[in-house]
């Protein structure tokens, strides 16, 4: 399984924050927005992940997360010269994605809750075709909706409808098989003159292929591609790391709970940035006592949900 996040976008909502800088580089508090989802693709276990982003905008990308290997991953990138849509991530990565399955998610989506990488991890062990993500809101015409029947099973995909005939809005994390680039390369753009990932999730639907995945209650789904949604997540997140002392996102805490880092380079990553708040933190858990007892206890561990 290869993963996509796509943090291309023209981030017009969010101008004039945008007007020179990536929508996916803004902070969402403490830490850029890329970060949350890729958390999401390395909690769901993969370890191959291509970004793709503006020409200019790439090179930004590259020099905060690099290669990947200091957070014992592989990084690779990609330019989406317009913004001609969601589908086109998957048209500009036939070749990184090859014979392989891919998990596809939206660079402004931020994704939190207990049991999520359990339940991500499932999906993607268990997925045959295409599964996408429902999340109950209490606004579905603002999103695409998705109808599905008691096995889960999708009956329509709706864009933006007037009178959506179920709650559950389509979240930006998205399971597909190999046929989906095939599948991405016959779409038309729709009226607005871009490709849609309804329509690519609709090819599927049409196949009797497209199963849905239901986040409940206990979760968090929100985008931060709005000036109100993006200060809405950064308070959730400031709001959660306060009370519970741990750190939504944090990419080498999640680096090392997984085995791909070492300790000690948990610690030199701490210690490089030692005057921040992030820094400290990477020192705290590196340098936690009970750290072993922590590690042994991680497939129950209610913040990671990790069941292989
Ligand atoms: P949107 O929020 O629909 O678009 P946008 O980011 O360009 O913002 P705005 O509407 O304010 O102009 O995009 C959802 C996500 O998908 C976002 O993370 C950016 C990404 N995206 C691309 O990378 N390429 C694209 O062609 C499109 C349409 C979106």
């Amino acid at each position: 399984m290869k993963g996509i996040i796509l943090a291309g976008g023209s981030g017009s909502r969010l101008s004039p924050s945008t007007d020179s800088i990536n929508k996916h580089l803004l902070a969402v508090y403490d830490k850029p927005m890329i970060y949350y989802p890729l958390s999401v693709l390395m909690l769901g276990g993969m370890k191959d992940i291509m970004i793709i982003s503006t020409p200019e905008d790439k090179p930004r990308f590259e020099a905060l997360l690099g290669d990947g290997s200091s957070l014992g991953i592989t990084l690779t990138y990609s330019e989406q010269k317009d913004p001609n849509g969601i589908p086109e991530a998957l048209t500009l990565s036939e070749d990184f994605v090859g014979d392989d399955d891919v998990t596809l998610i939206l660079g402004d989506n931020i994704f939190y809750g207990q049991g999520f990488t359990t339940l991500l991890r499932n999906a993607i062990k268990h997925h045959k075709y295409a599964t996408i993500f429902g999340y109950r809101v209490k606004d579905p015409r603002r999103f695409g909706v998705v109808e599905f029947d008691h096995r889960q099973k999708a009956i329509t995909l709706e864009e933006k409808p007037n009178d959506p005939r179920s709650d559950f809005a389509v979240t930006g994390l998205y399971i597909y098989d190999n046929q989906a680039v095939k599948l991405a390369k016959k779409l038309k753009p729709s009226a607005r003159g871009e490709l849609e990932i309804t329509d690519l999730n609709r090819a599927y639907l049409k196949r009797g292929q497209l199963d849905v995945e239901l986040l409940g209650r206990g979760f968090a789904w929100m985008d931060a591609g709005t000036h109100e949604s993006l200060f809405d997540a950064a308070e959730f997140v400031k709001i959660t790391q306060q009370r519970q002392g741990f750190k939504l996102a944090c990419l080498e805490e999640i680096a090392y709970y997984l085995g791909y880092i070492s300790r000690e380079a948990l610690y030199n990553k701490g210690k490089s940035m030692e005057k921040n708040d992030y820094g400290t933190y990477l020192l705290e858990i590196a340098d936690r006592k009970h750290t072993q007892q922590y590690w042994d206890s991680i497939d129950r561990n209610p913040m990671l949900g990790l069941v292989e």
